[in-house]
């Protein structure tokens, strides 16, 4: 007889990891295309020969250059090891068994992982046809037991943001003390202008938080970390149920280093968001019905086609990341990189909307 285990752990579906296949190109984790900068590489390095002692718990520098950066005050900002980690902590400080989380659906997958290791139960609400987050539905959903409610924008995987108007309309429909959390991982590669700016909301709503990434736009995938700005009292929260010591001294250093070189990584950001204009432009020359996206990867949605599709990419060196049924979310990596997603699509009858 094995030993006793949580039945709702044994039910939990494992984080699927996109794929790295040897002399494969991996579109398949919405990683930065481009090598660690110079300048943080160094930092990186001169943090080597320490790791024998733990990092600052508090993580008092980096958060302090965060909250400088961010113009918010440093009590109002929690690290975690990864902004998944941060979305972990959200989520334990707010909901347990009883309550319910509500996201939209599909959206980063880790969400419902999260909510049902918490114990509370995860209200997915379907998006729109054209791929949006359906706030309206998703204020219906709100019941008493609602804890927290996790919006993306742009939405991980189909590149949809959400606009300041309909969040404003939202927000008005939500009861004061659930928490929202606007999680912006791929914000940074927006260029819509009526797309929602979390830290806006942040000021003007005591309900809402805003979380924020170092894996995307700075690059800092491999080395885990990412933040909530809240309420101090939420933010206090996180620290609470944080991993101790969760975010290594090598991740502190590169973060501050990588807000020292912002302007180096905005000039890598532009040349992801116009490789995505030209994936876009060549998609649809190729007769491909897609949507614009606003992150760093476009959305196809294959439905039935999903699988044959996946297959077709990877007979050409392309791993991209499959949802059965549903479609296949394309990171945008460097030109060659992209040209080699274009290249093994040639073959492939192109979806066409109806
Ligand atoms: C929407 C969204 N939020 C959060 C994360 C977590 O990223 P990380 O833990 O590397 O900060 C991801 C990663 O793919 C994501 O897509």
């Amino acid at each position: 007889m094995g030993v006793k285990q949580r039945a709702a752990v044994e039910q939990l579906p494992l984080y699927v990891q996109g794929k790295s296949i040897p002399n494969a190109v991996k579109l398949s984790s919405n990683e930065n295309p481009y090598p660690p900068l110079e300048s943080v590489a160094r930092v990186v390095g001169e943090q080597l020969g320490s790791f024998h002692f733990y990092p600052d718990m508090s993580a008092a520098a980096v958060v302090n250059r965060i909250a400088e950066h961010l113009g918010v005050r440093p009590a109002e900002v929690a690290v975690g090891a990864g902004s998944v980690e941060v979305a972990a902590q959200l989520v334990n400080a707010s909901a347990s068994e009883g309550d319910e989380v509500i996201f939209a659906w599909r959206s980063f997958e880790a969400y419902p992982i999260l909510v049902q290791i918490s114990g509370a139960t995860a209200v997915g609400v379907p998006l729109t046809a054209d791929e949006r987050h359906d706030l309206p539905a998703m204020a219906a959903a709100v019941t008493d037991r609602t804890r927290l409610i996790l919006l993306c924008t742009p939405n991980n995987p189909t590149g949809a943001v959400i606009r300041r108007d309909e969040l404003e309309r939202f927000l008005a429909d939500v009861p004061k003390d659930v928490l929202v959390v606007i999680d912006e991982a791929y914000t940074q590669f927006g260029d819509d202008p009526d797309a929602v700016d979390g830290l806006d909301f942040f000021r003007r709503h005591e309900n809402v938080a805003v979380l924020h990434t170092f894996s995307k736009a700075y690059g800092l995938a491999g080395l885990r970390i990412g933040y909530a700005v809240a309420r101090e009292p939420v933010a206090a929260n996180l620290r609470r149920v944080a991993v101790p010591f969760g975010v290594s001294a090598l991740a502190q250093a590169a973060a501050i280093a990588s807000l020292d070189a912002q302007e180096e990584l905005d000039a890598r950001v532009r040349l992801v968001v116009a490789e995505r204009g030209r994936v876009l432009a060549g998609l649809r020359e190729a007769g491909w019905s897609v949507l614009d996206s606003q992150g760093n990867f476009v959305w196809l949605r294959a439905g039935e086609r999903t699988g044959e599709i996946d297959a077709a990419l990877r007979e050409h060196g392309v791993v991209a990341r499959a949802f059965m049924g549903e479609g296949l979310r394309v990171t945008i990596g460097s030109p060659e990189m992209n040209d080699r997603f274009l290249a093994a699509l040639a073959g492939v009858p192109p979806i066409v909307a109806a």
